[in-house]
């Protein structure tokens, strides 16, 4: 566990493992807001992280249980209100159910009660826009502070090259949502599982690039006449241990059925 500070953002630094599978997790703190509250595995180092500092709300990115874990514990224990994308309010009031890798690996998140997400919000001087970025799941936003150039992305970067995905991700919306944010000025990206990313529009733009590459070969071979497990089974010849390790829930399958099924 490690902290440091860019811009004015505190950085809430840590990894998590389990059967050799290592993910990195960051929340950040900027002006008494804190974005994001981690998986609940890691309640007591982010709880520690947040009582050196002013906490005034929190915000997330989306409904995510390595987003929303300590949500409950840090309202409860500083009594400052919460927010999400009003589509998310329902399902975060009750304990999420989870499969029992997720429950294993993050650790179980209570339910809580968030409020809706303005259009903007402000911290300390700095004027915030939410920004619908679905893709990564439905109610996924990031902040943007455009004068500074500073955005949260929650886990909408995460990293350049794509290979598994999430069977309800919607890689479509996903580019749709690239492109959004490339619209927009900015060029630092604080990310939840990089971290912090200064040439962030070089990285953003590089992650659009490589989806739509993607996107061009599935949209290839399916006009050669390959069906979906044919051109996983072309483009992606080894199964990633996470697909095993998920119960099947992140698959290469899935990255191609993602857009199969905008071409139909
Ligand atoms: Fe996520």
């Amino acid at each position: 566990m490690s902290d440091q500070s860019f811009q004015g953002v505190d950085c809430f630094r840590c990894g998590v493992s389990y059967f050799g599978v290592e993910m990195m997790v960051y929340v950040y703190w900027v002006d008494g807001m804190l974005v994001d509250s981690g998986p609940p595995r890691l309640w007591r180092e982010i709880g520690e992280f947040c009582s050196s500092r002013r906490l005034d709300s929190i915000v997330h990115t989306h409904y995510h249980e390595d987003h929303t874990g300590n949500s409950r514990y840090l309202s409860d224990r500083y009594n400052v209100p919460v927010f999400i994308a009003p589509s998310s309010i329902t399902y975060c009031r009750q304990r999420a159910r989870m499969p029992l890798y997720r429950r294993v690996y993050w650790g179980r998140r209570e339910g809580f009660a968030p409020l809706p997400l303005p259009e903007t919000f402000e911290a300390g001087k700095t004027r915030w826009e939410v920004i619908p970025t679905p893709g990564h799941s439905e109610d996924h936003v990031i902040f943007l502070d455009q004068d500074q150039g500073r955005v949260f992305t929650g886990d909408l970067y995460v990293q350049d090259r794509i290979t598994v995905s999430r069977r309800r991700e919607n890689l479509p919306a996903l580019i749709e949502s690239l492109r959004r944010l490339l619209a927009r000025d900015f060029d630092t990206v604080f990310c939840s599982h990089s971290g912090v990313i200064k040439n962030g529009r070089q990285k953003i733009q590089l992650k659009l690039d490589q989806l739509e590459e993607v996107r061009g070969q599935v949209l290839h071979l399916q006009s050669l006449g390959l069906g979906a497990k044919e051109i996983n089974q072309r483009m992606y010849p080894k199964r990633p241990s996470i697909t095993f390790f998920s119960g099947g829930e992140f698959s290469t399958y899935y990255t191609v059925r993602a857009f199969i099924e905008e071409g139909l």
